[in-house]
């Protein structure tokens, strides 16, 4: 059989799947900049999606560029992934589809959904068998934590399995299925797994900015780094990392206030009312790191009641420190006084 074209560029970026934060205006500020090879989706059901769950069009809104988006389902139970893989085969325009095999929420594990498929790798096999059936075409990717314990051989046996049940690459977040985002994560697994395993190996997890890629990427040679919050923090942060990886006197000028605006236009363009205020205060609660007095316009935002509010915060907020409505990042300053970063 020929061998499926993979929508996964070499030393690919990713912006990673976050509930709440990879909607649609993410992607097109992302693009803004110059985007990124592949975007994911948040996470969302697939049983909810099989029952005509009433948002899943903004969840599932692969937009602006559906080529390079990745749709991210989890789900409890075999059946209804398969379905789902199914429809959306034939209802949403996609790169890829990832199953979420990482999430730890207690009530998605607990019934048997995210994580809770690293206890199985029988079933994750035969999971990824059929959905590969259910979904010739297009890529299918798998993302997930180390596992239960530091156990780098059963890792290895569970992503091998994916490998041959057609998964056509992995991302793996390495951390443990209890440890929080403040532990650092364990890149060595991405780097033995990437060694190990004969399908691309995408690494995730603490990546700030051109300096951290650039050691992944040396230390452990995964196939791609996706990153997750700080491309909420910067937008601008995948063209960055291309910048300076062309050019290391690379630098970009930020609208910073213009920024957060387009931010807010394009959630009322591309959500919900109901889930403006949610999403916008999700959004700035990384974006304000980009302003000196983060924490004061942070907290302003998050007690704001609607979009409105947050303009007005945000207008105040520019009108006394107007030193922050852009930021000069990339190589580091040459003369004194640039307030020039690449972090
Ligand atoms: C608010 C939030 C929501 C997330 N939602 C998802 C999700 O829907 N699916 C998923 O696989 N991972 C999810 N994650 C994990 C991220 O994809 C990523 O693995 C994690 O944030 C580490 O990457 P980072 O350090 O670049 O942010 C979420 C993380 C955050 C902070």
């Amino acid at each position: 059989m020929p061998a499926r074209p993979s929508p996964l560029p070499p030393d690919a970026l990713l912006l990673a799947p976050m509930v709440g934060l990879s909607h649609r205006p993410l992607r097109e500020l992302v693009l803004g900049f110059g985007g990124c090879d592949l975007a994911y989706t948040e996470m969302t059901s697939a049983a909810g999606y099989l029952s005509g769950a009433p948002y899943d069009r903004y969840f599932l809104d692969t937009g602006p560029e559906p080529g390079r988006a990745v749709l991210q389902f989890y789900a409890v139970d075999a059946p209804r992934m398969v379905q789902a893989a199914r429809k959306a085969a034939r209802e949403i325009p996609a790169a890829g589809l990832d199953l979420n095999f990482g999430c730890s929420a207690p009530h998605i594990e607990k019934a048997g959904g995210g994580v809770s498929w690293m206890k199985d790798p029988g079933a994750a096999r035969d999971l990824v068998a059929r959905v590969r059936d259910a979904r010739p075409e297009g890529g299918i990717s798998a993302k997930l934590r180390v596992g239960y314990d530091e156990d780098y051989g059963r890792l290895r046996d569970f992503c091998g399995g994916l490998a041959e049940a057609g998964a056509d690459w992995l991302v793996l977040h390495p951390r443990l299925r209890s440890e929080k985002l403040r532990r650092t994560g364990r890149w060595d697994y991405v780097r033995r797994l990437g060694e190990d395993l004969d399908i691309p190996v995408v690494g995730n997890g603490d990546i700030r900015g051109p300096e951290d890629h650039a050691a992944r990427v040396r230390e452990c040679r995964p196939a791609g780094i996706m990153l997750g919050r700080e491309a909420v923090r910067r937008p601008w942060v995948f063209a960055l990392i291309r910048g300076l990886e062309r050019d290391p006197g690379f630098q970009i000028t930020v609208d910073i206030a213009g920024t957060a605006e387009t931010a807010l236009r394009l959630m009322e363009e591309h959500q919900p009312p109901e889930f403006h205020i949610s999403r916008a205060r999700r959004f700035f609660y990384y974006y304000c790191d980009n302003l000196s007095f983060a924490h004061h316009i942070r907290w302003k935002i998050q007690n704001a009641p609607d979009l409105k509010a947050i303009r007005q915060a945000l207008a105040e907020y520019f009108e006394e420190v107007p030193g922050d409505r852009s930021q000069v990042t990339g190589a580091r300053p040459q003369e004194p006084g640039d307030r020039g970063t690449s972090r």
